[in-house]
C-alpha cells in the first residue's frame, strides 16, 4: 500500500456507522478515510486492509487502499465537534480508500450481476465471514458500470475472541441475505478458481500489509508476527472447504420484513436453481 499524508479534510460521509470522512491528500488524491480512532477500533481497519488486499489479489475490484497520515491540526478549524473529536482521537497511521467520484449505491433491482461473478462475491464474502453486505447494506458501488466492493470492516469475527477464534472460523456462512444471493452464485465454481489461490505466501503477503500499530498489544499474542499467523489461519481453512458450508436459500428469520411480493416472485426460481445445485442459469 502507498502511504500519503492527509491534506485537507472535506466532509464526513454521515451514511457510514463509522463516519469516514472524504479527505485529500499531499498525492492529490480524494480519499475516503477510516480512522484508527473512531469507536469500532483500529480492528476493523485491520479486517479492511487484510480483506481488501485479499479481495484485490483474487482479481476482484476493491478501489485502491493506502495508509494514510493524519495531523490532527487539519480539523482544527472544522465545525462539527463529532468529527474534531473523532481526529483529535486518529493522529498517526489511518486508513484511505480511494474515493469512487460519481459512484451509486448498489440496488439489485436495478443492476444484474452474473452467477460467475456473484459466486466470486459471495464466496469470498464466506471466506473472510462478512456480515455486512446484505440486501440492507450492500456496501457495493456502482462505478463506470461496475459493481465494486466496500467496507470489510464487520468480517474475521473470530478476531474478537482469538481463543474460540478456531471453533468460530468452523461455522458455516449463511448467504441467504447476501445482495447477490438473488443471481444464482455459483460459489462451487468459485471455489474451484480460487480457493488454490489462497495459499499461506499470498495470506503472509496480504497480512505483512497491515500496520504494527494496529497488531501491537494483543492479549494472548508475544509479538505482532505471532498475530499475524494467527490471522492468517481461518482463512486458509475456510478457503479450503467454505464452499461446502454456504447456506443459500434459508429465508432470514429476523429479517424485519421481505422483498415485496413481485420480487419475492422473482427471485423464488432463481433460488431454487440454487438448491437443486444446478447453480448458474442467468
Ligand atoms: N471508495 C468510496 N468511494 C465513494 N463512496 C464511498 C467509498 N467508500 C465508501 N463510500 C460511501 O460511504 C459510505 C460509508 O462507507 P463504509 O460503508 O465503508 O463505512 P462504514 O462506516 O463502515 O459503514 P457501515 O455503516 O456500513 O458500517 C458508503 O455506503 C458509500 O456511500
Ligand atoms: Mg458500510
Amino acid at each position: 500500500m502507498k502511504e500519503v499524508v492527509a491534506t485537507r479534510y472535506v466532509t464526513p460521509l454521515r451514511e457510514g456507522g463509522s463516519l469516514p470522512g472524504i479527505v485529500e491528500a499531499d498525492d492529490l488524491g480524494t480519499y475516503v478515510m477510516k480512522f484508527t480512532g473512531a469507536g469500532q477500533g483500529r480492528k476493523t481497519l485491520v479486517a479492511e486492509v487484510i480483506c481488501g488486499q485479499l479481495a484485490r489479489r483474487l482479481g476482484l475490484r476493491i478501489p485502491e487502499l493506502v495508509r494514510m497520515w493524519l495531523d490532527p491540526v487539519i480539523g482544527l478549524s472544522e465545525p462539527d465537534q463529532e468529527v474534531q473529536e473523532l481526529l483529535k482521537a486518529s493522529g498517526g497511521l489511518n486508513l484511505g480508500m480511494d474515493y469512487l467520484p460519481g459512484s451509486i449505491g448498489f440496488d439489485p433491482l436495478a443492476y444484474e450481476v452474473d452467477a460467475e461473478e456473484a459466486g466470486r462475491v459471495v464466496w469470498f464474502d464466506a471466506v473472510i465471514n462478512n456480515v455486512d453486505r446484505s440486501w440492507r447494506n450492500p456496501n457495493m458501488l456502482v462505478w463506470h458500470g461496475d459493481p465494486w466492493l466496500i467496507d470489510h470492516g464487520a468480517t474475521m469475527i473470530w478476531h474478537h475472541n482469538w481463543p474460540g477464534a478456531r471453533a468460530s472460523a468452523e461455522k458455516p456462512y449463511n448467504a441467504s441475505d447476501h445482495v447477490l444471493a438473488p443471481f444464482a452464485p455459483d460459489v462451487a465454481a468459485a471455489a474451484a478458481r480460487l480457493a488454490p489461490l489462497v495459499t499461506e505466501e499470498l495470506l503472509a503477503e496480504v497480512i505483512a500489509e497491515v500496520p504494527d500499530e494496529w497488531l501491537a498489544d494483543e492479549p494472548g499474542f508475544a509479538s505482532t508476527e505471532a498475530l499475524r499467523r494467527a490471522y492468517a489461519e481461518p482463512l486458509l481453512a475456510r478457503a479450503a472447504t467454505i464452499h461446502e458450508r454456504i447456506v443459500l436459500d434459508v429465508p432470514a428469520r429476523d429479517a424485519p420484513s421481505g422483498p415485496p411480493g413481485w420480487l419475492a416472485d422473482r427471485l423464488a426460481p432463481r433460488t431454487a436453481r440454487v438448491r437443486d445445485g444446478k447453480g448458474g442459469g442467468r
